[in-house]
């Protein structure tokens, strides 16, 4: 029998993604799958059941699951949307890894193969599936344009008859796959941007897109790519280096993060205090407590007057694109997994090894199963 690969409709408040789009249907059926949809699971981005072809659509959610052999998601799966699953299907999307403990433990006891995008190996091969790299390079743009609009000064320098406007000075903290969309943007609407972040590589990508590196003497190259935490000393020097180039910014755009921890403080109360009025900080980390010492998750607040946003899942305010791309990653992980017609996990293959979270009955990542299960179990 062919593979179902299903999509319920999203249920997560505010989330306008989907992870499933028309043309990724097509491909998904001449991969040798038969697609199971509820109904209206497309319509947040304007794709009505009508535009996917050879589709069935149910009503309802639990009607999907238990056709899934595989099920495709944005969201992390709820408990109740893991207890619809069929033992021994494959759920594949953003998992929350780090923090998710219920949901984890049902897949876990509901013999779910649980696939996680924010574990995909950051390995060439797995470029194309990469859904960290696709989302946050959507957010870094956002974060840049809802900072010019905040703002109450242009972007560019403008000469006019009314006087020579100067530029908006940028700077960016972070500078992973987010925060260089971010140099980017503010490049092309004509700010002058600096940039800083912990790893050594990231200097000459902040020099190769126009910006200048703010050197802080603090390196933190920590495992596969990632930064690591730093340590008190490291961090004050960090910010003694920080404070003038934040005072001296109209903008701040923060993306700092080390995965499976707390976002980094980077900017205290009293940096904020040292801006000039009308200045904003656009803080990308703050679903994960924020780089801004004043950032409240999901709020704007104003501090002295300056303006500091944290929102949160900003790719889906993009969420036509950030569907298109995330559907096309999940298309591209499907493809490991459906073979010549058969669903076929090849644990050898190092991107299903490292983002497999459940599988069988057990938890198989590691820090997931040392929280929920114990060091010695
Ligand atoms: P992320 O979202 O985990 O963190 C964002 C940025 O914050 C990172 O550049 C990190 O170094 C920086 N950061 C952490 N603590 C900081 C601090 N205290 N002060 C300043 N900056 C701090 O990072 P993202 O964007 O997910 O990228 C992680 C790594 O993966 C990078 O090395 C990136 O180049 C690499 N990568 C590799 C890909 C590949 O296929 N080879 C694809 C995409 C990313």
């Amino acid at each position: 029998m062919a593979i179902c690969v299903a999509v319920p409709k999203e249920i997560k408040e505010g989330e306008r993604r989907v992870a499933i789009i028309p043309d990724v249907a097509s491909r998904l059926q001449t991969l040798g799958s038969t697609l199971v949809c509820e109904s209206g699971c497309g319509a947040s981005i304007g794709n009505a059941n009508e535009a996917f072809e050879n589709t069935t659509f149910h009503p309802t959610a639990d009607k999907v699951f238990a056709e899934a052999d595989i099920v495709l998601k944005v969201q992390p799966p709820t408990p109740d949307e893991v207890r619809m699953m069929k033992k021994g299907a494959i759920c594949v999307s953003f998992m929350a890894p780090y923090s998710n403990d219920e949901a984890i433990v049902a897949m876990k006891e509901q013999g779910v193969t649980a696939f996680a995008m924010e574990l995909i190996p950051r390995i060439s091969r797995a470029q194309s599936i990469d859904a960290l790299s696709s989302q946050a390079s959507l957010a870094g743009y956002k974060a840049v344009l809802m900072a010019a609009s905040i703002s109450g000064k242009f972007f560019p320098m403008l000469t006019t008859a009314a006087g020579t406007i100067r530029p908006s000075r940028v700077l960016v903290v972070g500078a992973g796959v987010a925060g260089l969309q971010a140099i980017a943007t503010a490049r092309r609407l004509g700010a002058i941007v600096e940039a800083y972040d912990v790893r050594s590589a990231a200097k000459e990508q902040v020099e190769s897109l126009g910006a200048r590196f703010v050197n802080t003497g603090v390196s933190a190259d920590g495992m596969g790519g990632y930064a690591r935490e730093l340590t008190d000393e490291e961090q004050k020097r960090q910010q003694e280096v920080l404070a003038e180039r934040v005072a001296a910014s109209d903008v701040v755009i923060t993306t700092a993060a080390i995965p499976g921890r707390p976002s980094p403080r980077i900017i205290t109360r009293e940096m904020v205090e040292a801006m000039h009025a009308c200045s904003v900080v656009v803080d990308l980390a703050a679903e994960g407590g924020g780089n801004c010492e004043l950032t409240v998750a999901g709020e704007q607040v104003e501090h002295n007057g300056v303006t500091v946003y944290g929102p949160l899942n900003v790719p889906s305010m993009l969420a036509i694109h950030a569907s298109e791309m995330y559907a096309k990653n999940l298309l591209n992980f499907c493809k490991l997994l459906i073979i010549d017609g058969e669903l076929e996990l090849d644990w050898e293959d190092q991107v299903l090894a490292d983002s497999c979270l459940t599988h069988d009955g057990e938890i198989r990542f590691e820090p997931a199963r040392e929280r929920i299960e114990g060091a010695e179990s």
